[in-house]
């Protein structure tokens, strides 16, 4: 983005705006953008729902949202600038009718139409009828989606074709919110700005490569949504597959939007099937039970408010991923995520090759491999273990292994970091399409993805019980174990 370039105003147009997404996340961000002072003067932003309120009644609720979710003081004097972007209309997303109400408050002439899907898929298509029917479209507008697009490939072409009937693919803005994580957009700074990393990033130098997401909250008054989606498909369709991507890919030619998917693409395609014959030597399903968490009691999965007590829905995934190209042939990545697990942790471990000959044998038998560990959240940061030589001047040299570590609050003092949602929302009102995904983008990772859960259904593959406040089941720890290799701990 060229510095100190002007953006046009937009009409932000959130559909749901009443619901979850939008009052917790979304509104939120913008409030954050507006004290970052990163909203454009004349940006409005018009939340739609299908509750009879009024403007005020709208104002209110953001308002009240904002105490109980933004962990901070409301500034006052950003409240007021931020509440006289608000407005509320009442639609009925079913109703093609309804849309021509958003006739008497666009601008069209000033402001470019954002929409942002903050609803159920199953409205997509009358949303997109909607808009277009109603004659409020225009080349530059543009819709943000929101995970899931699709609960497989069928059903994610489904909803591409649908949008795509009225938008083109240059219009559309598909959100994975991790792709606005600060460390994860870091993942580009560290691969292609260090000159370090250019000769050693690939099979020659990398043993192996562990992608782990743990999270401690558990289904959170979700579960029916949840147990018809899975980790799988919840955690590591998407986000784990995206991080993966970043780490996996050639380097692009540069920053633009279609640079970045190419490669991304790329490294999709190479995942090598899992099917049937290799799904159980490959993949571990768990499902957390009761257990502790921070010496807390916690209940187990079919113990969760709503649980439909026979679900084999899996809350814990670990896969070895094979990535059939030139650069990581025989470098295995293994992933993992679930739900309940001990803390929080979001983590790429690169294991790097052992040397080919130890010259410190007397002091050391084994030297252990060096491993370069990016924190990705929480306490965002990197390390580098290596190896140094413990100072004395008495006998052998001594090793001992040791930390570069760079974090992230320490090194970055001054710079706050913003969550996500905040980053991309920026960047949709800004139209750059860079850290969104591609159509081609999702349904490769589906195809993946669905070879996984086809594979999973013909065996019959099991959810393994984990207690809550573990690391998964012992299966996990056998999947590395099979290959001589063990999880970071
Ligand atoms: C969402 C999933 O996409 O990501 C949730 O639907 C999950 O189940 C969440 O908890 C995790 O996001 P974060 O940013 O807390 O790691």
């Amino acid at each position: 983005m060229p510095k100190n370039k002007t953006f046009k105003p937009c009409d932000l147009v959130i559909y749901g705006g009443l619901g979850d997404l939008s009052t917790r996340k979304l509104l939120i961000s913008l409030y954050r953008l507006e004290k970052a002072g990163l909203m454009e003067a004349g940006t409005r932003i018009i939340a739609v729902d299908r509750h009879r309120k009024d403007n005020a009644e709208f104002v209110d609720i953001a308002h009240k949202n904002l105490h109980s979710f933004l962990n901070d003081d409301i500034d006052e004097d950003i409240w007021q600038r931020f509440s006289a972007r608000l407005s509320y209309l009442k639609i009925d997303l079913t109703q093609m009718e309804e849309y021509q109400q958003l006739h008497d408050v666009l601008h069209p002439e000033t402001n470019v139409l954002v929409n942002y899907f903050a609803v159920s898929p199953v409205l997509f298509k009358s949303i997109c009828q909607g808009l277009d029917q109603a004659g409020v479209l225009n080349d530059q507008s543009r819709i943000v989606m929101e995970k899931p697009i699709g609960h497989d490939l069928v059903s994610s072409r489904e909803i591409n074709d649908v949008v795509a009937e009225v938008f083109n693919e240059d219009q559309v803005f598909r959100i994975d919110h991790y792709l606005g994580k600060e460390t994860v957009l870091n993942l580009l700074a560290l691969r292609f700005a260090n000159s370090f990393f250019t000769t050693n990033w690939d099979h020659n130098t990398i043993d192996h490569i562990q992608i782990t997401v743990a999270e401690e909250v558990g289904i959170e008054g979700r579960w029916e949504y949840f147990d018809h989606t899975g980790q799988l498909r919840d955690m590591l369709q998407n986000h784990l597959l995206q991080i993966l991507t970043f780490v996996a890919m050639e380097p692009p030619v540069d920053l633009e939007a279609h640079s970045i998917h190419n490669e991304k693409i790329k490294v999709l395609q190479a995942l090598r099937p899992i099917t049937e014959n290799n799904v159980e030597e490959k993949t571990v399903r768990g499902q957390y039970t009761k257990g502790f968490q921070k010496a807390t009691p916690v209940p187990g999965y079919l113990e969760e408010e709503g649980a439909n007590t026979d679900s084999t829905t899996e809350t814990f995934v670990a896969v070895r991923v094979d990535i059939d190209n030139w650069r990581w042939a025989g470098v295995p990545f293994y992933l993992r995520t679930g739900k309940r697990m001990n803390y929080k942790r979001t983590e790429i471990v690169v294991y790097f090759k052992q040397l080919p000959h130890n010259i410190f044998k007397d002091s050391f038998r084994h030297l252990p491999p060096n491993k370069l560990i990016i924190h990705l959240q929480p306490n965002e940061g990197v390390e580098i273990e290596m190896l140094n030589k413990v100072p004395g001047i008495d006998g052998d040299i001594k090793l001992q292994k040791t930390k570069l570590d760079l974090s992230f609050s320490e090194a970055f003092k001054k710079n706050k970091l913003f969550g996500g949602y905040e980053k991309l929302i920026l960047e949709a009102l800004r139209g750059n399409p860079t850290l969104f995904l591609s159509r081609e983008e999702i349904e490769q990772a589906w195809t993946w993805i669905d070879s996984i859960q086809k594979a999973w259904a013909k065996t019959n593959e099991e959810a393994r019980p984990y207690p809550a406040g573990t690391w998964g089941p012992i299966a996990s720890d056998s999947l590395l174990a099979r290959d001589g290799r063990a999880w970071e701990g």
